[in-house]
């Protein structure tokens, strides 16, 4: 891939530009952000570290939009973050208009670009784009569950002492706390996750996993997590550029799927070069569709809000 702009010099979009450049993904990273010093000065430290790291992506910090232009993927971290005591909602009313004049730059400068989403809440954000731009759907999705997972599996690595490489979780739902950690689908190695730890203690890392990004930010107190949700971002963009096809949760505009319409929520998505391939359609059982089902009310309860602005 040749060029990738990430929108946002913050603690996300700075720790996403240095996983890309060090996973040599691309040519060149554009990171923009309202204040120039932020973004010339995160995208030259990151510049130093390719002697070391040994990658030849050229990263260039910028206030200028038109420097969007051929983009083959945008990635969107700009926001106000929420503050210890907040949810991913809070943040809802601030960070719409940011991403307004984003979008209006993506459709000005990159009309062909893949959107890729980090602010919060994401959900309602990646909505609100698709609405706005009126792009297709496969090429405009956000991050959570990628992060979600890896969190979970992360907690069930720390629980049994297996090797993270063994461990495969699967968070769906919206990005918050009423996520859907799906555990019939987490495995150790291909066996049922069941078979290593209790239900009680099952109970408790599903519980950690909805509250993880809250746990960071109440021991941090000035900062969300960072360093995870660019992780993610980067694992998403290297099955795009890789075109590896990989199913990854992601946050999907649904059209039917898993019951649900008019509304983008995390789902399983098979990613590859045009972005979203297809929808994975698992069969739910109840419980994980009444899950699933309450999780996106909540969502459709910012949707709402969105739609009242
Ligand atoms: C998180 O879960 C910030 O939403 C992000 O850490």
């Amino acid at each position: 891939m040749n060029k990738i702009t990430i929108v946002g010099a913050g603690r996300v979009g700075e720790s996403t530009a240095q996983f890309l450049a060090a996973k040599n993904l691309c040519r060149e990273i554009v990171l923009l952000d309202i204040h120039e010093g932020a973004a010339k000065g995160a995208a030259l430290d990151i510049q130093e570290v390719a002697p070391i790291f040994e990658y030849d992506t050229r990263l260039i910090g910028s206030v200028d939009h038109a420097l969007m232009v051929d983009s083959e993927i945008i990635i969107i971290t700009a926001g106000l973050p929420r503050k210890p005591g907040m949810s991913r909602s809070d943040v809802l009313s601030s960070n719409i208009p940011i991403i307004d004049g984003i979008m209006n730059g993506a459709m000005k400068y990159a009309p062909d670009a893949i959107l890729l989403f980090v602010t919060n809440p994401v959900d309602v954000i990646t909505y609100h784009a698709h609405i706005s731009t009126g792009w297709p759907r496969h090429r405009i999705f956000g991050q959570a569950g990628v992060l979600d997972s890896s969190r979970m599996a992360s907690f069930i690595a720390m629980e049994t002492g297996f090797s993270n490489m063994d461990i495969n979780t699967m968070v769906l739902g919206g990005h918050g706390d009423t996520m859907v950690p799906m555990l019939r689908y987490c495995t150790i190695a291909g066996i049922p996750v069941e078979k290593f730890i209790s239900e009680d203690r099952l109970e408790a890392i599903v519980e950690r996993t909805r509250n993880g990004g809250a746990e960071i930010l109440a021991l941090r107190q000035n900062s969300s997590a960072y360093d995870a949700p660019a992780a993610s971002v980067a694992e998403m963009v290297d099955s795009i550029v890789h075109n590896r096809n990989r199913i990854l949760p992601t946050v999907c505009l649904l059209e039917g799927e898993y019951g649900h319409e008019d509304i983008a929520i995390g789902v399983p998505a098979m990613l590859g070069q045009n972005g979203i391939v297809d929808i994975i359609e698992l069969d739910m059982n109840t419980a994980e569709q009444t899950m699933f089902d309450h999780s996106a009310s909540l969502v459709r309860k910012d949707l709402a809000l969105l739609k009242s602005m």
